[in-house]
């Protein structure tokens, strides 16, 4: 017999209130999945007509989803406070001061791929809140290395959550007849090696030399430098290119590009980078930023963007050492 979420989480160690936010984050997730599948039955499909703190248009499944995750943090008892991608600031719960975690969200992350069936999902950040905390961002800016949890549902083909309390990666499957999460991927691990790159290949003309460089490596094949033949895929939802590398490897990059010199990316630091660079260091990958492991990257910012490259530990290293050398060759001259 398949052992469910709660049966995981009681033998993980986790602390009794991390287990209880992670049930309650199972269950919005399993709701959220609910209205991914039901699509244009449900009206959720098209757009909101209305826009978040980033300047993107919301989506209707976007509006939906934060309401169900921004309910389920009010209601779980655990939480002092949430931060979502869709608000502009923190929301923290009345009567829930002191209460022992901090969830930051992305509630429905890869939108441009709701409208046309393709896999889309639910990104969470578990931290402590500090002593004392009642209000404000500041709380909230904590370093990666300093999560107590992390996870994403994926809604795909299958409904899965992948989740990490700091001891290795563990997948479930959402059962449709039970309405159950049962576990499916025990001890997720990241291939080191791998022939498989994930970007968008679109941005070439404007990323910096490194990652220029490493792409113009992979393209060369077998009688390049890398000595492989690479193959490329871009789902152009994180948690779903971020999903396929965590179960058979490859690399995921959203590098900083020259489109707008004021941001160092397109991904969010708090609720995409971090809780993401969490799962796949503990699965065994790594997360690089282009300067720093993703993960002791200091937030300055709640909505803050950071560059992404993560996966499979060779190929992040040979991108370390790519924007090693650069560093070098500036300082020098
Ligand atoms: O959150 C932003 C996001 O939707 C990611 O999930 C995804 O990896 C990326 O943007 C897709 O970007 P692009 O539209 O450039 O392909």
């Amino acid at each position: 017999m398949r052992r469910d979420l709660d049966g995981w989480l009681e033998a993980s160690g986790a602390e009794a209130d991390l287990q209880t936010l992670l049930k309650a984050t199972a269950g919005a997730c399993a709701k959220i999945a609910g209205l991914v599948r039901a699509g244009e039955l449900a009206g959720v499909l098209g757009s909101a007509g209305t826009g978040n703190v980033q300047g993107e248009v919301q989506k209707t499944l976007d509006v939906l989803a934060n309401d169900v995750m921004l309910e389920m943090a009010q209601g779980c008892g655990v939480l002092a406070g949430a931060a979502s991608e869709e608000e502009d600031e923190p929301v923290w719960f009345a009567g829930r001061e002191g209460a022992r975690y901090l969830m930051l969200f992305d509630p429905l992350d890869g939108s441009s791929n709701i409208d046309v069936n393709v896999s889309i999902g639910t990104i969470v950040s578990v931290l402590e809140t500090p002593e004392g905390a009642t209000s404000g961002v500041a709380p909230f800016l904590q370093m990666g290395r300093t999560q107590k949890a992390a996870a994403y549902a994926v809604y795909g083909p299958q409904t899965q959550l992948i989740v990490t309390v700091g001891k290795g990666v563990t997948g479930f499957t959402l059962d449709p007849e039970s309405g159950k999460w049962l576990e499916t991927q025990p001890a997720m691990k990241i291939p080191e090696a791998t022939k498989e790159f994930s970007i968008n290949m679109s941005n070439m003309r404007h990323w910096e030399g490194p990652v220029m460089l490493y792409i113009r490596d992979c393209l060369a094949g077998k009688e390049g430098p890398r000595g492989k033949d690479y193959n490329m895929r871009w789902v152009a939802a994180m948690v779903a290119d971020v999903h396929r590398i965590l179960s058979r490897g490859g690399v995921f990059m959203y590098p900083k590009d020259a489109r707008d010199p004021n941001k160092p990316g397109k991904l969010r630091l708090m609720y995409e980078g971090n809780p993401m660079s969490l799962l796949v260091e503990q699965a065994g990958g790594a997360a690089f930023n282009g300067m720093t492991d993703i993960l002791d990257v200091e937030p300055t910012e709640l909505h803050q963007r950071v560059a992404v490259m993560m996966g499979s530990k060779e190929e992040v290293e040979v991108l370390r050492k790519a924007h090693t050398e650069r560093a070098e060759a500036s300082s020098s001259g």
